[in-house]
């Protein structure tokens, strides 16, 4: 197996990875690198948690180190989270060479964004909408000298689903030079690759996984089988065993609308659970915040929407249960790539209903994996059903009853439009 080096990589940055424990390349890092380092643009399609990010990070660093300026590098990802978790890792690696990385991402402070880009950070990470909003409104910066462009969560930022990236997409292309090296990533890239072959133009270098299945072999992949008035009774009882069986670990619930995380959130505290959300219509503070605890551990069980779905990197996490089974293979399979990252084991648990069953055998067919069946105890489940459903009931009219001006604010926000986005 390859090193860092005979890839072509400076000792500067083989030792930056070491001081990381990051010690021999992974087989995206081993593949994909060498091209970028030629100057391909490069199409990289690897499981979840395959250490994707540094196949990008560590060529751009080494390229950067050779002829510093900024703006040299965009990252465009779709979620502002992992603008963050990215720039960390190009700040951590980047630390010799004095890298100057600056995040724009909505919901926080745009005049600030503004004076940090005029100083011409070496590499911009960015959410494209924010990213545009400053390309529209000012042109106090210019991102026509750039080397690199990546787009991390390729399929994602071009896929036209709830949150469209497509005419943000345009406004950010228009300023960017034709030379240049665009580098795409994703763990689902091969549904989109037409398109993303159109935006990487210089003859790319695609490297995909060879392996049979698409998720990663370290995960073990369960079902429960539940009636969707009994679900949450399961949940519960669910939290309760692993809580119980293993204190240590972290879970990620995922749901499919703000609504039901909140409501989750507030029921699941009813128990005493150690629970905290995640989801887009929290103020970006709050999710930063709610983040940060969730990996340092304050809080042991995140519930989110999809907005926590891909790339997020947490190492504790043991367990993902999807409160709702996903209604497309490929976000299935971000959602559970949330655990079992970098060689290590977790499990994932879908809450199937009966109207579920079909999803699941895409799912199955998709991801070439059989998910088995996370035996329960019934009876146990019925003892607490009374009593969830009626803790879960409480939630849904809490504002009626309790009437803290916050738990109502969060109602007339809930009751908004919005209330069934991710
Ligand atoms: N060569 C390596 N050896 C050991 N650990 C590594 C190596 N490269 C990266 N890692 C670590 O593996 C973890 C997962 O990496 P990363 O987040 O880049 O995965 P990914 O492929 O982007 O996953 P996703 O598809 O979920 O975004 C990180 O904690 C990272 O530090
Ligand atoms: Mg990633």
């Amino acid at each position: 197996m390859a090193d860092f080096s005979s890839l072509g990589l400076s000792d500067w940055l083989v030792q930056q990875c070491k001081q990381l424990g990051i010690n021999k390349p992974t087989a995206v890092q081993e593949n994909c690198m060498p091209a970028i380092l030629q100057g391909r643009d490069c199409l990289g399609c690897a499981k979840t948690g395959s250490g994707k990010t540094a196949a990008f990070v560590l060529p751009v660093l080494q390229k950067l180190s050779e002829e510093p300026y900024g703006i040299f590098c965009l990252v465009l990802t779709p979620t502002r989270e992992l603008a963050y978790q990215i720039a960390e890792q190009f700040r951590v690696l980047g630390k010799p060479l004095g890298l100057r990385e600056c995040i724009i991402v909505g919901g926080m402070d745009m005049v600030s964004q503004a004076v940090e880009l005029s100083n011409q950070p070496h590499v911009v990470v960015a959410t494209p909408g924010r990213l545009a909003d400053h390309i529209r409104s000012s042109n106090t910066f210019s991102m026509s000298k750039i080397q690199f462009l990546i787009l991390d969560e390729a399929d994602r930022l071009l896929e036209q689903g709830c949150t469209d990236f497509t005419k943000d997409l345009e406004v950010i292309m228009g300023i960017l030079p034709a030379k240049r090296q665009t580098l795409l990533f994703s763990a689902t890239l091969t549904d989109t690759l037409q398109e993303l072959k159109s935006i990487a133009m210089n003859e790319p270098f695609f490297w995909e996984s060879t392996s049979e299945t698409r998720t990663v072999e370290e995960l073990d992949q369960r079902y429960i089988l539940t009636p969707e008035k009994v679900k949450d009774a399961y949940m519960v009882h669910l939290i309760q065993t692993l809580t119980d069986q293993h204190d240590d670990w972290s879970i990620i619930i995922f749901t499919n609308t703000c609504k039901n995380c909140q409501i989750l959130t507030m029921m699941l505290r009813e128990f005493n659970f150690p629970v905290i959300s995640l989801h887009s219509m929290m103020k970006q503070k709050q999710r930063f915040a709610n983040l940060a605890k969730f990996k340092a551990s304050v809080y042991k069980i995140l519930i989110a929407t999809d907005v926590a779905a891909r790339g997020l990197d947490i190492p504790t996490v043991q367990v993902v249960i999807n409160h709702n089974t996903p209604g497309l293979p490929k976000i299935y399979i971000h959602r559970v790539g949330r655990t079992a990252r970098a060689g290590r084991n977790g499990v994932s648990i879908t809450l199937v209903t009966q109207y579920d069953i079909h999803l699941v055998h895409v799912i199955e067919q998709q991801t070439k994996t059989k998910l088995k069946e996370y035996p329960v105890e019934e009876k146990a489940v019925l003892k607490i059903l009374t009593q969830v459903n009626m803790a879960r009931r409480q939630c849904e009219i809490l504002p009626c009853t309790q009437t803290t001006l916050c738990k109502t604010l969060l109602f007339l926000i809930f009751e908004s439009d919005n209330y069934e986005r991710i």
